[in-house]
């Protein structure tokens, strides 16, 4: 949670998170997904594009539980999540915004051939916006 500008603490908040991916789904079709690890199948952490209104932007995100860091899981989940905007709902663009902080965020975006476009104010904090495009 160091890095995530709005961090789930406590129950509560949680519930609220999870009222909110489901009204992504009924409004916009898609949201945020659980990530399965196949050969246990325990949910190990969330992925998928969201409509954010405050920036007007799809933005991507993977969040994975500490015990999956470090083997490829990021890179890999990513490459999949952008295969699913651009090909199966076909979105234009969509970004990534990181705090500049979160080194390993950046590496997967910058893998997953997404560009640094600059700094923006996010929530009253400074964060950096990727960004990748659909290739016509
Ligand atoms: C960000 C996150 C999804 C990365 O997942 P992961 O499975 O560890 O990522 P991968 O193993 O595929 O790749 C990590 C890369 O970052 C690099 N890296 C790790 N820590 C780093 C750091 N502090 N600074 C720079 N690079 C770093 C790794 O070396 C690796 O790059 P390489 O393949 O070139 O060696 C995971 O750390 C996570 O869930 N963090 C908590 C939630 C979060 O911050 N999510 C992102 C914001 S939406």
């Amino acid at each position: 949670m160091r890095y995530i500008s709005e961090p789930i603490k406590e129950p509560a908040q949680a519930l609220e998170a999870i009222k909110r991916r489901y009204r992504d789904y009924a409004t916009r079709g898609y949201g945020r997904y659980a990530v399965v690890e196949k050969s246990s199948g325990k949910v190990i952490g969330l992925t998928g594009p969201r409509y954010d209104s405050d920036i007007d932007c799809v933005d991507v995100a993977i969040w994975l539980l500490p015990d999956y860091w470090g083997k490829g899981l990021g890179t890999e989940i990513l490459k999949e999540c952008l295969s699913f905007c651009f090909n199966r709902l076909a979105l234009k663009r969509v970004v990534g915004i990181v705090d500049p902080l979160n080194g390993a965020s950046k590496r997967i975006l910058e893998k997953c051939g997404m560009t640094f476009e600059g700094i923006i104010d996010y929530h009253g904090e400074k964060c950096e916006l990727y960004s990748k495009s659909q290739i016509t």
